[in-house]
This record gives C-alpha cells, structure tokens and sequence, in this order.
C-alpha cells in the first residue's frame, strides 16, 4: 500500500469533521489527490449494514453478532474506498475509525474484549493508519459544542449524554494515544480552527513529511458530515 492513511479521531464535537475538510482542502490546493471518508458509513454497502443495526433487529443477537456486522461495514468501507485510493497513492482522511470503535464499542463490559481485538485484526488486514490525530477537548466543550451545532428539534441520543460519559470517552482515547505513540498525536482542540489546523499542519509535516504552507484551505466537496 502506497497511499497515505490519516484518521481523525476523538469525542463528539471535539472538531474533526471541520478540520478534515480544512486539512483536505489545503492538501488539495497544493495539488494533493485526497479522498475524505468517514466512519460509521462511507458506502453504500456500509451504510446498508448500519441501518440494519440501526434498526434493532439485530439486537437479539447479541453484541458479539452485532460487532461483526460492524465489521462488515467496515471491511466494505477498506475495500471499496480506502485500499483502492491507497492503492493509486492518495492521500486518504477518514473522519473516525477503528479507534472510535474501541472507544465506543469495545468500553462496553458485556462484549468480549479478546473476541473484538481478534475482529479487528481480521477486519483491518493490514491496513492501519500511518497517522491518528486526535482531538482532545474536554468533555464539558465537547458537548456544548456538539449540542449547539444540532437544532433543538433535531435531538438525538447524544444529548441525553452526560459530561461523565464524555470524560470516560475522552480517557479512552488518550490511553490509545499513550499505548501507541508511533500512529497517534493528541492535539489541544480548544482554540480556534485556525491554530489548531496550523497543529495539524506542522503534525503532518514532522511525522508525514507532507509539507503544507497554512495560507489558502479551500473548501472539501466530498467529505461526509458525520
Ligand atoms: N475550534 C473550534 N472552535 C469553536 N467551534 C468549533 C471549533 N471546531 C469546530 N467547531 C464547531 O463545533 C461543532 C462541532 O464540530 P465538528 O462537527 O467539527 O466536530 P466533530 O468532532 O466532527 O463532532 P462529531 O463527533 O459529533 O461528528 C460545529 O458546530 C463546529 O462548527
Ligand atoms: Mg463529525
């Protein structure tokens, strides 16, 4: 695979869809090939797995089951979108990814953690990201920010969600970062888009050797707003 794999990760409303747009635009003004994808979803294929979870009825299968269909979606996603781009040298950004589902899924106590572990060895096969930028906010800004972005007619199982929930997220994430230092780099997402996409920039170039001048972001068209 000669492509490059970038993932953006971190709690909601941490910024990542808005600085994967950012950072795709500027890789593209400087003549970059870059796909912008996302997780959950990214195809029609995955999209099709999600809504069945989605739907409930594969609940009573167990959260094992219910990972695996997870899975699916995603080993749709590598091999319809990320290995072929990474295959053509791109530059991949995906807006989340198998960190999200160890946050995400693989706190929850009632799943097998050595059975998911094996799951996503099987699922990613070889495709890792050569870098993880994740955005740390804490949890109280994440979600104002997550909730005012969403319309007070448009509330959804997040908003219910407690600060605790968020800080155990958050820890999460940055145990993933301490664990692997090589792929992942904690970014401070509390200022302004500008200083933290010029952090990502200078990320980029010190662990990619992509190097990009912060002067014109053009604007991302196919990015997904997850
Ligand atoms: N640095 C920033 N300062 C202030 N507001 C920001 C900043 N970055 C993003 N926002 C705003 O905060 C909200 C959440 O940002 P964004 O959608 O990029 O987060 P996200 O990490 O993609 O969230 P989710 O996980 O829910 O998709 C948006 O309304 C966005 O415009
Ligand atoms: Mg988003």
């Amino acid at each position: 695979m000669v492509g490059t794999f970038i993932t953006f990760e971190g709690c909601d409303g941490s910024g990542k869809t808005t600085q994967v747009q950012r950072l795709a635009g500027l890789m593209r003004s400087e003549g970059y090939e870059v796909v912008t994808t996302r997780e959950p979803g990214g195809t029609p294929g995955a999209d099709a797995v999600r809504h069945v979870v989605l739907s409930g009825a594969a609940q009573s299968l167990g959260p094992n089951i219910e990972a695996v269909l997870f899975a699916a979606a995603r080993a749709d996603h590598l091999s319809q979108v990320i290995r072929p781009a990474l295959e053509r040298e791109a530059i991949v950004i995906c807006d989340r990814f198998h960190d999200s589902t160890r946050v995400y899924q693989m706190g929850a106590d009632e799943t097998d953690q050595a059975f998911l572990a094996r799951l996503e060895a099987a699922t990613l096969d070889g495709v890792f990201p050569d870098l993880t930028i994740i955005l740390d906010v804490p949890a109280e800004l994440g979600v104002e920010r997550a909730r005012a972005r969403r319309s007070a007619s448009a509330a959804d199982r997040f908003e219910g969600e407690e600060a605790e929930v968020h800080r155990k997220r958050r820890d999460r994430f940055l145990s993933i970062a301490e664990n692997e230092p090589e792929r992942c780099v904690v970014i401070d997402g509390r200022g302004d888009e500008e200083e933290i996409m010029e952090d990502i920039v200078a990320v980029i170039e010190d662990r990619l050797g992509i190097v990009l001048t912060t002067g014109g972001t053009g604007t991302a068209t196919d990015a997904g707003s997850a």
